[in-house]
């Protein structure tokens, strides 16, 4: 089975389509909305949101919005980070930045955001508590990138910069996921902890291909200090592409792991599945 094949998926995609729809017609933000939404996009974090929900035993229907909010504030922070490091090119299109200029794709990107907002406020405290604490980590670990060129950036840096940057998002879906089924606290920290786990083993892929320069549906001008660079200084590109994978394949095992916590079902499949999805399945061949 496919990923784009899951029901959640088509139900993420159509509530994205009625919530674009549904904006006037005058709205520049539509059009801003319609030309980033054209170009698709994985749609992997609401999916572990929702996986998440019924992995607990709870009702996916109910985790819709959430799912949405989780989207929205990650297409936010696309466009802030295809300003903050010229990325031009985003899902093989003009990024936002490029195509709208830099005041409407920050303003795009507090729309978003403020949308995101009014999905998320009618859950209860954990999962809006979730939300916030994942905004103000990726923050962080976006500041901690755009210096990473700047100073002394080793392993350990990387590692807090991907954490927050890309994996807080990832984990706070999972989380919420667990908290809108109702789940115990302790079950809502392993998916958070798996949520974790997968986000950054995706991160280090992403960092992976872009060192190996296999990425031609996305295009920046300024370059970060990643893992597969910091490995190549010390010991040269070939044991750097090397001990990069063996990372990836250290964090997917971790997230799997914590996928054991749970009863067998058709979400936790669906789980492994986006798992190595987003991951193991990007890596290079031969690798
Ligand atoms: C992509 O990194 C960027 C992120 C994973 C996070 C960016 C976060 C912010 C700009 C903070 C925004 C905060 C809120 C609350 C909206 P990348 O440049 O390595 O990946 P790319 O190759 O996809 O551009
Ligand atoms: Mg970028």
């Amino acid at each position: 089975m496919r990923v784009e094949d899951f029901e959640e998926y088509e139900q993420i995609n159509s509530a994205l389509f009625d919530l674009i729809h549904q904006m006037d017609d005058s709205s520049q933000m539509k059009k801003i909305l319609s030309h980033m939404y054209s170009s698709g996009g994985k749609k992997i974090r609401p999916l572990i949101l929702m996986l998440s929900t019924e992995l607990c035993g709870g009702d996916k229907n109910k985790s819709i919005d959430a799912a949405l909010a989780i989207e929205l504030i990650h297409s936010a922070s696309l466009i802030h980070d295809d300003f903050l490091d010229g990325g031009i090119v985003r899902r093989g299109m003009p990024s936002v930045p490029e195509k709208y200029g830099i005041a409407a794709a920050l303003l795009c990107g507090d729309y978003l955001i403020s949308k995101a907002i009014t999905l998320i406020s009618p859950y209860g405290y954990e999962v809006v508590h979730q939300f916030g604490s994942a905004g103000m980590h990726m923050a962080e670990g976006e500041t901690i990138d755009i210096k990473s060129v700047e100073h002394e950036f080793r392993e350990k840096n990387y590692f807090e910069c991907i954490n927050k940057k890309t994996a807080s998002l990832f984990a706070s879906s999972a989380a919420i996921g667990a908290y809108i089924a109702g789940c115990s606290k302790d079950m809502a920290l392993k998916l958070y902890a798996y949520g974790e786990n997968v986000g950054i083993a995706y991160q280090i892929v992403d960092d992976l291909l872009e060192f190996i320069e296999e990425l031609d549906d996305k295009k920046s001008t300024q370059e970060s200090v990643t893992l597969p660079l910091i490995y190549s200084r010390a010991f040269g590109r070939e044991e750097a592409i090397k001990r990069t994978v063996s990372e990836v394949h250290k964090f997917v095992g971790l997230a799997k792991e914590l996928l054991n916590n749970f009863r067998p079902c058709a979400a936790r499949e669906k789980l492994l599945l986006i798992t190595d999805h987003i991951t193991i399945d990007l890596l290079p061949q031969g690798t």
